[in-house]
């Protein structure tokens, strides 16, 4: 087989872009041809991070988005139609942990408060970004992928949409929703040849993780719990990304891929 530029001609919208895994897929998104829209709310770090593609050759560009903001989202979306002239991949990426974004290193092994101590406020945020930003980009996107002919929707989970532990309640639910969206969101637009995916990964050394491996005692659990004996690189999700996003995974909709070093097969 012949693999060269795996993403030749497409255009791809990635949230979360300006960070971590985000940030990772859409530089291997650029690699392989596709021209990338990538969007944050971290906006230096977005602009750093499209410097970085288009100073290596690729195309890139950044916009802010808040993924729970319906109007930015048919912004954005309209934005990478005009730039880029089609729409053919949406990486969904953005997410927050719920945990306390001043806080440093995690105390305990949890990073929310435990559902007894969670706010509605603190569950409905993690909700509004995690899963009805999950949501709003698919919906918003639809449209465009029907009219370039097909698409694919990649939308990032976690283990924590597969199984329960003591981390915060409120992060699992959000993740688990985004599992059951992608598969209703394959049954009902594979007729348009819409692809709709969910990756879970595993513990990866990200911004989102850091508080939590600053703890060692955090830190020597989880490495425990992962027969691979390493926590993930952003770049072990993204090839994941890759390959959903490109006509390799042509049949394949509705699936959840688990990048986690093995973890939740124990
Ligand atoms: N790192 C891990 O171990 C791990 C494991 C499983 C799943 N995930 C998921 O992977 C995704 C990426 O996380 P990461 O580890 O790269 O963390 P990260 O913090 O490096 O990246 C998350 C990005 O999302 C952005 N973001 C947050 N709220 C936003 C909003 N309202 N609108 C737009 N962008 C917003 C942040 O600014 C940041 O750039 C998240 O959905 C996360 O839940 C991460």
């Amino acid at each position: 087989m012949n693999i060269g530029k795996r993403l030749e001609g497409k255009v791809a919208i990635v949230t979360g872009g300006a960070s971590g895994i985000g940030a990772e897929t859409a530089r291997a998104f650029a690699a392989h041809g596709a021209s990338v829209m990538l969007a944050d709310v971290q906006d230096d770090l977005g602009a750093t991070v499209v410097e970085e593609i288009t100073g290596a050759g690729g195309t890139a560009r950044y916009m802010q988005l808040d993924v729970a903001d319906e109007a930015a989202w048919a912004e954005v979306v309209g934005a990478t139609v005009e730039a880029f002239g089609a729409l053919h991949v949406l990486g969904n990426i953005a997410g927050i942990s719920g945990r306390d974004p001043n806080m440093v290193v995690q105390t305990s092994g949890t990073a929310g408060p435990r559902l007894e101590d969670q706010t509605l406020e603190q569950w409905n945020r993690v909700m509004e970004i995690n899963a009805t930003g999950v949501f709003l980009g698919t919906k918003a996107s639809i449209p465009h992928m029907r009219e370039a002919g097909g698409g694919s929707i990649i939308n990032i989970s976690s283990i924590c949409g597969i199984v329960g532990s003591h981390a915060n309640a409120g992060y699992h639910a959000s993740k688990g929703a985004v599992r059951i969206f992608s598969k209703a969101a394959a049954v009902q637009y594979a007729p348009d040849k819409i692809r709709v995916n969910s990756i879970h990964p595993g513990f990866v050394d990200t911004p989102m993780t850091k508080p939590g491996h600053s703890n060692n005692e955090v830190a020597k659990a989880r490495m425990e719990a992962t027969p691979l004996g390493r926590f993930g690189r952003p770049e072990d999700i993204a090839m994941g990304c890759l390959y959903l996003a490109s006509d390799e995974a042509s049949w394949v909709t509705g699936s959840e891929l688990v990048i986690d070093g093995g973890m939740t097969a124990n």
